[in-house]
């Protein structure tokens, strides 16, 4: 081959890799398993429902707006505003100066009505994010509705007190609208919680934390480059509810913190600055039976955390601040060289700070006990020995979940679930696309082998090697390399799972050491951070509710370029 056809060929070869999709779909072996898949289809909105008496009645509406941000211009946002049209007055809470949407303030038990009024200039669909509610109104990205449509959503809140998040999911979009202002948090509560009298009103504090990237002008960056897409999107400016160089002042008492790490792909090592511990009493799904203190804690995108912050016995004047400590082994090696913002990942910096700006000789007490948990036990599952496989194949120039990338209507037989079963899963590094198919059924007999297929590939990997099936014509690009292995926060939709085990493979364990300390096992979980050589048994329920449930990668690049899947609960 002349030199021209040759470069001709992998600068075609980019571009179509570019394309995510068409990368993985040149891998031998998966063109066959693509082709029962079928194009995003398109509902007729859902109308509201007479016989549905809802509690609480809102309108959600999506438009471009611009709000100051830093210093000088205002910067053009994306927003949630809402409306209340019936229910307590309480249940929508601004936050003053943010472009983050409202704070949807929910009782389990009542009856939620949500109007979602599209007004972008695009298609978009809105998902409440560690909510349990029937899968056409989960938001899954077949409901997204053109510009200047109307979609209802009517569910029971069935959760039990917490913190979530609504944001959009519409198909390959949903990273660039969220990072465009698109989120918001819904905060749960229930009689157990409200027994506990924990500290509320001005004593309840929201910590949505972003990282974005501005201009010159002020006005946001955003790139859907092949790096930006493989390592996810980063920017270098920390934000809090939507502010920069959040403080907040506080009184010599104790506080509660709902922390949500709402960023596209950035994951924090949250701690106090002066070394304090960070006492723990919730995750994802609610409240922890007992409060843990921890020296730190890994926040990944799409996690929150519930701080008991006690400010008891500062002086007046004094400080603490949140910090994001460092650590490293998220981002291949290469793709931490490439990686070019002046906020590193892994890196040390502040997030915000509370000032005690008020003395008080009182302060609420951290209770001993804040909650009870039906964990499931594994004889519960219907599968105690053979876990269901989410493999995260990080091949070349695209990372899929159980060897496909996203397509409708896809699932193979791992991913359909006979429903009000209790699952034992796996989440672990496949490493490689090609061969996950055969290596991901469930039912291959060898105990602990469900991804013994895909270890003898993932060792050919690492040691640079492209043998084989996989090499896909673009060898020596230095791509494979550079997606050997990266920290991935997978969430699955639907009801709240919990973690069984975590188990480290024996090579990676320098980089762990950096972030072991900061993970939550005691409480339940929507999302969960797998760390490069890692996997992670988790038990999760599907009840209630048959139909399509996401599973994907919540760095929300990776969830756009097809590391997402279906689940058939059938
Ligand atoms: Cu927060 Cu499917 O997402
Ligand atoms: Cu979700
Ligand atoms: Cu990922």
């Amino acid at each position: 081959m002349s030199d021209y056809n040759n470069n001709y060929s992998r600068r075609r070869f980019l571009t179509q890799s570019s394309l995510g999709l068409l990368a993985v779909a040149g891998m031998p072996g998966l063109l066959n398993a693509m082709e029962g898949m079928s194009a995003m289809p398109k509902m007729t909105p859902n109308k509201a429902n007479p016989n549905f008496k809802p509690d609480v009645e809102l309108e959600l509406f999506c438009k471009s707006s611009s709000i100051p941000i830093l210093v000088g211009n205002p910067t053009k946002v994306l927003q949630y505003t809402a409306r209340l049209l019936q229910g307590p007055k309480e249940t929508l809470v601004e936050l003053p100066g943010s472009y983050l949407g409202p704070i949807i303030r929910l009782q389990k038990g009542q009856k939620v009505r949500i109007h979602l009024h599209n007004g972008l200039p695009e298609a978009t669909v809105t998902h409440w994010h560690g909510l349990h509610v029937p899968a056409n109104m989960d938001g899954h990205p077949m409901y997204a509705i053109d510009p200047g449509q109307v979609l209802v959503y009517e569910f029971e809140v069935l959760n039990r007190a917490g913190m979530n998040i609504y944001h959009p999911h519409p198909h390959e979009t949903t990273a660039t609208q969220v990072y465009h202002g698109l989120a918001g948090a819904i905060l749960i509560n229930d009689e157990e919680q409200a027994a506990l009298e924990l500290p509320a009103g001005a004593y309840e504090i929201p910590v949505v934390i972003q990282d974005r990237l501005f201009d010159t002008e002020n006005q946001l960056i955003y790139s859907r480059g092949m790096h930006d897409r493989m390592t996810g999107f980063y920017g270098d400016r920390i934000l809090v509810n939507g502010l920069a160089d959040f403080a907040v002042d506080v009184e010599s008492r104790a506080y509660r913190l709902r922390v949500l790490n709402g960023s596209n792909a950035r994951i924090y090592k949250l701690a106090w600055d002066d070394g304090t511990p960070l006492t723990v009493i919730g995750v994802d799904g609610g409240l922890l039976e007992k409060p843990e203190t921890k020296p730190y804690v890994m926040l990944a995108p799409g996690e929150r955390l519930d701080v008991w912050a006690d400010f008891s016995g500062r002086n007046e004047g004094s400080q603490l601040v949140m910090r994001s400590l460092s650590f490293s082994g998220v981002l291949p090696k290469m793709g931490r060289m490439m990686h070019t913002g002046s906020l590193p990942v892994g890196s040390d910096f502040p997030i915000f700070t509370a000032r005690v700006t008020k003395k008080v000789s009182d302060s609420p007490k951290l209770p001993s006990t804040l909650s009870k948990i039906n964990w499931h036990k594994l004889t519960d599952t219907a599968n105690p020995n053979n876990p269901r496989p989410i493999g995260i194949s990080e091949g070349h120039m695209a990372i899929v979940l159980n060897g496909r990338p996203y397509a409708y209507n896809d699932a193979q037989d791992i991913e359909r679930i006979p429903v009000n079963t209790i699952q034992l899963m796996e989440i672990f590094h496949a490493h490689g696309g090609g061969h996950n198919n055969q290596a991901a059924q469930p039912n291959n007999g060898d105990k602990g082998g469900e991804h013994s297929g895909m270890g003898g590939m993932g060792m050919g990997m690492r040691h640079g090697g492209m043998g084989g099936g996989m090499g896909m014509g673009g060898g020596g690009m230095g791509g494979m390399g550079m997606m050997m292995s990266m920290a991935h926060p997978i969430h699955l939709h639907g009801q709240q799972f919990q973690i069984v085990s975590r188990s480290i493979d024996a090579g990676k364990t320098e980089d762990y050491a950096t972030v072991r300390e900061g993970f939550i096992e005691s409480g339940l979980k929507d999302t969960v951070l797998v760390m490069p050589g890692e996997s992670v048994r988790i038990i999760k329920p599907f009840q209630d509710f048959k139909g399509l449930f996401m599973f994907h990668c919540h760095n929300l690049e990776h969830e756009d370029m097809g590391m997402m899947r279906d689940f058939s609960v059938e």
